[in-house]
């Protein structure tokens, strides 16, 4: 099981979100571990329902267990936030109050060797959310990817050397497959340089994870069905840890904020405090945007 548990990001700066506005419905795309959505839960008593939302049903198992004094409110999807509308419609919601999304991965998911999703523990390079989700796996990936497409991927998740990656993994694939997180990290390890503190394969390992996922485009997706769905008053804050993450939550709600359908209440992203990104490395990262329905 995991072995750290995962600490929530933000925690005070996503309850002054929240502060002032009195919640009836909200929805949660990204319930993790639960930690959000218990901080949530305590400091609105009035909330009714509580969808909470995540594609990784080990994830849900655990926030079931930390939630259990709010379950008569609580509402459990399995699913991607991308599928917001059907979700909500399955779930009697035709509008809501509040709405969060902590993108990414949790500490769980990193932590554990079977999920493939880190090169600290080695494990079957899968890095599915959702396990039981047919897209293809980060070894499927590595694995059949011609050299030129393995480059365009790492370049455009900003790895610094994408060819010199690209290179290394279809010579090394040439001798045997790669089939565990611990296969691809060592071959990163020995063809590129770390950069500071920065293990050589972590930009790799993100970047395959973000694409096995879809990450990106549920992202575009289920935010711009959250801000569809917002009661005038109703708020929405996203915490992103990727540029490319924050870059398309900052154009959807400028857009947005010029067609006057909502207002930016962070101009520019809050960043956790220095005491926050000192004791939660997790958190260094992390930018969080928040806006208000008109
Ligand atoms: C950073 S963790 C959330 C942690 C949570 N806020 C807490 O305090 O415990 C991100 C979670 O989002 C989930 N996730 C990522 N993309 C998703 C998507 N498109 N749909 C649903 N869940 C998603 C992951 O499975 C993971 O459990």
């Amino acid at each position: 099981m995991s072995s750290l548990p995962h600490i929530s990001v933000m925690p005070e700066e996503t309850l002054a979100c929240f502060k002032d506005i009195e919640i009836k419905t909200f929805y949660e795309g990204t319930v993790g571990a639960g930690g959000h959505a218990q901080l949530l839960l305590e400091a609105h008593p009035e909330i009714a329902l509580y969808i909470a939302c995540d594609r990784d049903k080990s994830a849900l198992q655990i926030a079931k267990e930390r939630l259990l004094p709010w379950k008569n409110k609580l509402a459990w999807v399995h699913g991607s936030f991308a599928d917001i509308p059907e979700q909500l419609k399955k779930n009697k919601a035709p509008s809501l109050d509040g709405c969060f999304f902590d993108l990414g991965v949790s500490s769980m998911q990193l932590d554990l060797a079977e999920r493939g999703f880190s090169f600290m523990h080695e494990g079957p390079l899968d890095m599915r959310m959702d396990p039981t989700d047919p897209r293809d796996t980060a070894a499927d990936i590595v694995n059949t990817w011609s050299e030129k497409e393995l480059e365009t991927l790492f370049r455009t998740y900003e790895e610094r050397h994408p060819r010199r990656a690209a290179k290394a993994i279809c010579m090394a694939r040439t001798k045997k497959k790669f089939k565990t997180t611990k296969d691809l990290a060592d071959v990163l390890a020995k063809s590129l340089k770390s950069s500071g503190r920065r293990h050589p394969a972590t930009l790799v390992f993100q970047a395959l994870r973000i694409h096995v996922n879809g990450e990106l485009e549920a992202i575009q997706e289920g935010i711009a069905g959250a801000m569809d769905f917002l009661k005038p008053g109703g708020r929405l804050g996203v915490i992103t840890f990727h540029s490319l993450e924050d870059r398309i939550v900052k154009n959807l709600f400028r857009d947005a904020a010029r067609a006057k359908t909502l207002r930016l209440l962070t101009k520019k992203p809050m960043e956790p405090t220095l005491k926050e990104k000192r004791t939660n490395p997790r958190a260094r990262s992390a930018k969080m945007r928040t806006v208000e329905k008109l």
